[in-house]
């Protein structure tokens, strides 16, 4: 055997060795490779004198070509054998039983925020927050609430602790200090709403020391109470998804505004429960006004110029009349089995299926 067949067979043995495709490829490298054994003989052709040069050329060329083929099969096999490795790991077995997985629910206190939110959005209202810790001026003093009045005990209120002379800083008894700081941020016309968690010191079946409130402002040129009527009565109407809902306006007093009104819907009370839009008993929902022009004045806005409406909203009493809960305390205790209960499916969202439509 000469020199290059007894190479040809060394390397068509290590082809026939190798076990995985890196060490197939440092059996190329050796034999087929820039300096490899079989490469070096080719380059070595030149130097041989010119009768033996192709009969040795083709020797050479053909335990070339017969060392690549070999390569290329083994490689074939090779891959396909770690695919196949791969597919075997990887396999599902579609027999085992599924995971037992816990699907969250919604709070009905966010999901009557977002239905609150979606009607008074398709009504053309924003969105707006302020913070709830809150200073005394935008809590009260701005609101017409002015120091040592009375009316600051109609909410139990929170104070934080204060540096000599300074005035605490209180957490807010409710969202109309929004009213405040968005009216001082910007130019009329104002249309907005705003949620959020309001804090008084109460704590019985029906007050809870957090509860949830949503504000609403609409100022411009010629607002009416005719507007806010309408308003309020659309978004009833939407809210408890009935045809009709009949409105009282009953005279009532807030500082900041002037008249004040407390509204009431109709409903029929049986049995301890409550039928919302049809009956002739009375219930209070919300309360409600025309903005005072001392709370315009204060942040600037002329009142000669510029009018409109304000309003609150109880979330949790929303939530109670909706849905039913006994308890208000039970919003807050974090009672897994009773979020499942009361709780909503986070695919069913009120602005696909809410809103004014
Ligand atoms: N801020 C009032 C409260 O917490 C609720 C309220 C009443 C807000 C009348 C208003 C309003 O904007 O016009 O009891």
């Amino acid at each position: 055997m000469s020199d290059l067949e007894i190479l040809q067979k060394e390397a068509l043995e290590a082809v026939n060795k190798a076990a995985n495709l890196a060490s197939l490829d440092e059996v190329r490298v050796k034999y087929l490779g820039k300096k490899g054994l079989i490469s070096s003989q080719i380059s070595q052709i030149g130097k041989l004198p010119p009768k033996e040069r192709k009969n040795f050329g083709a020797i050479v060329n053909k335990a070339k070509v017969a060392v690549e083929q070999s390569i290329a099969a083994k490689k074939e096999i090779l891959e396909d054998a770690a695919l196949n490795k791969k597919l075997a790991s990887e396999s599902v077995d579609v027999s085992l039983p599924i995971r037992n997985e816990q699907v969250g629910k919604i709070h009905p206190i966010s999901r009557v925020i977002d239905e609150c939110v979606a009607i008074l959005a398709d009504m053309g209202f924003s969105v707006e927050e302020g913070p709830e810790i809150e200073d005394d001026f935008h809590n009260f003093t701005a609101l017409n609430i002015p120091p040592n009045h009375p009316a600051r005990q109609m909410q139990d209120t929170f104070y934080l602790p204060a540096n000599d002379g300074e005035d605490p800083m209180v957490l807010r008894t409710h969202t109309s200090s929004v009213q405040i700081r968005k009216m001082q941020e910007g130019k009329p016309p104002f249309r907005f709403i705003a949620p959020g968690r309001v804090y008084r010191s109460d704590y019985d079946i029906t007050h809870t020391p957090m509860f949830h409130q949503i504000e609403g402002l609409y100022i411009d040129k010629d607002i009416h109470m005719g507007h806010l009527k309408g308003c309020l009565h659309q978004f009833l109407k939407a809210f408890f998804e009935v045809d009709e809902v009949p409105l009282r306006f009953r005279p009532s007093f807030f500082p900041f505004t002037e008249p004040s009104a407390e509204v009431d819907i109709g409903c029929a009370r049986q049995d301890g429960k409550i039928t919302i839009g049809a009956g002739k008993d009375w219930l209070e929902i919300l309360g409600c006004g025309m903005v005072h022009p001392n709370v315009l004045t204060n942040v600037g806005i002329d009142p000669e110029e510029y009018q409109g409406f304000a309003f609150g909203l109880g979330i949790e009493r929303l939530a109670m009349l909706k849905y039913g809960a006994p308890d208000l305390r039970n919003f807050f205790d974090c009672d897994i089995r009773w979020l499942n209960h009361y709780g909503f499916s986070a695919l069913n969202i009120p602005s696909k299926t809410g809103g004014l439509a």
